[in-house]
């Protein structure tokens, strides 16, 4: 399970958010941004000639920054090497679908073959689309049936199409903080619980009419709503927690969830485009231990490889997803030229099969409890309020712990911009030691994160909690 208690995480989130934020010391703030221009003049002219033609200068969301995006000359291993030539220490494993490393070569091999043999894509179906979805099955035995798709947004979107249809009825309920993809329906209290609307410019409030949310590990709220609205058609969870955990699960609610859901003709999506084959082969379901009705997959299903996304569940639901023009009979339309391409089914295919072989996932969740574990030694000797946790191969530090936010406390709501800002001078911090997280706040560890390597980078961190005041 999680490396530290639940309780303990509760009360230590409780803890930093109820004190003023502990921020650099201005001369160390004002050295490691300067650093950062100084070693990156190339990325910084990317970026300015990016800023032209590219709306803000970058598309990725995690690839932005503080103060500038860096642009990059390779990746290998667990690193990743900029135009300025500057090696960095990769954490950022693309957000998570890395964990074999970066360009791990009999994976190379094999999408080479295909590329070879069939081009990218040809519009006819292809053996690897059924290999690739019995593998998938193999580690998730609730896939009956597996549709693929092109994006974890695009598997979601159809999830809650398929709930419906099936149910007959509405309401989708989810999690405060919780991401599920940028569909309509979904853009709706994310990252920070209690945020609603906040993000869904450019949406009509009417999408929302049947879609709500309930604070994270709130049982009771879930009950409350079950009583409310006795049509819910889906609850989707995050696995671990919203934002992949930084908003930790309380052990024991998913399986809740479960039950409250199935006691009330409601269906449990779990979204596993984070945790499969990197909590557990078996991702959320396997781990902690419950039995969702649909499951949705994304990028770590194909290894990064564009564009592998699944929704996979129980054959009776599934089967409105069946393909094909017509026919009658009520289904969840869903398309995608480029869906289950031979490239992408192929990736995903040989990536799962080399994921079981080398044990990635186990390997990867060892050098992140070990990282996680340095980290609060760390935080410790410096008497800082911080603390970090893993799951798995997903390690959270939590610095100014915007996650942990209470939007309902006048005191706490005003402090998002403060403490987003400082995550991102701890990203800025970071880089100056040669180290690349997600937003200053996560690390995804891959099977090559060496203790060697895990040790060193605890070292650099003792280095940037000595420049904090
Ligand atoms: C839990 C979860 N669901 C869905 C998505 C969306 O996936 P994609 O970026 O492939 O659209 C993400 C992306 O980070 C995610 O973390």
């Amino acid at each position: 399970m999680s490396s530290m208690k639940y309780e303990d995480m509760r009360a230590r989130i409780e803890n930093i958010v109820n004190q003023p934020i502990r921020k650099f010391k201005p001369k160390e703030l004002k050295g490691i941004i300067e650093r950062y221009h100084n070693n990156h003049p190339k990325s910084k002219e990317a970026y300015e000639r990016a800023r032209k033609i590219i709306p803000g200068g970058v598309e990725h969301n995690l690839a932005f920054n503080h103060p500038f995006p860096l642009a990059s000359k390779r990746v290998y291993a667990c690193y990743m090497e900029t135009i300025d030539e500057v090696v960095l220490t990769d954490y950022l494993m693309c957000g998570g679908p890395i964990i074999l490393g970066h360009q791990y070569k009999p994976l190379i091999d094999k999408v080479g073959e295909v590329i070879q043999e069939f081009g990218p894509c040809h519009g006819l179906t292809n053996e690897y689309e059924y290999l690739a979805a019995e593998q998938l099955q193999k580690h998730f035995p609730s896939c009956e049936i597996i549709r693929w798709l092109q994006s974890g947004t695009e598997a979601d979107m159809l999830a809650i199409r398929v709930a419906r249809i099936f149910t007959g009825r509405k309401h989708i309920i989810k999690i405060g903080g919780s991401y599920h993809g940028w569909s309509d329906q979904l853009v709706f209290d994310m990252h920070i619980s209690g945020t609603k609307r906040l993000e869904s410019h450019g949406i009509p409030k009417e999408i929302y009419k049947y879609i709500d949310s309930i604070p994270p590990n709130d049982i009771e709220a879930l009950e409350q709503i079950f009583k409310e609205k006795k049509k819910v058609a889906a609850v989707i969870i995050e696995p671990m927690g919203g934002e992949s955990g930084a908003n930790p699960v309380r052990l024991g609610f998913n399986k809740e969830v479960e039950e409250l859901c199935h006691n009330n003709g409601t269906l449990l999506i779990s979204d596993e485009v984070v945790c499969a084959f990197r909590l557990h082969m078996s991702g959320g379901q396997g781990y902690f231990g419950y039995n969702p009705d649909l499951s949705v997959f994304g990028k770590i299903v194909g290894h990064g490889y564009p564009s592998a996304a699944a929704l996979g569940g129980r054959a009776d639901i599934m089967a409105t997803v069946a393909a094909g023009v017509g026919g009658g009979a009520k289904r969840a339309y869903c398309g995608g030229t480029l869906a289950a391409n031979p490239l992408t089914c192929a990736a995903a295919y040989w990536a799962m099969k080399y994921v079981e072989e080398t044990k990635a996932t186990e390997k990867a969740g060892r050098a992140a409890s070990r990282l996680s574990h340095g980290l609060n030694e760390v935080f410790e000797k410096y008497n800082l309020p911080w603390f970090s946790y893993n799951f798995g191969g997903t390690v959270h530090f939590h610095t100014s712990c915007v996650f942990g936010l209470d939007l309902n406390d006048p005191k706490q709501s005003g402090q998002i911009k403060i403490r987003k800002d400082f995550m991102d001078e701890m990203g800025a911090a970071l880089v100056d030691q040669e180290i690349i997280s997600v937003a200053g706040s996560r690390f995804y560890t891959c099977m090559l994160h060496s203790d060697e390597i895990v040790d060193d980078t605890i070292k650099k961190i003792d280095k940037i909690c000595q420049k904090i005041e």
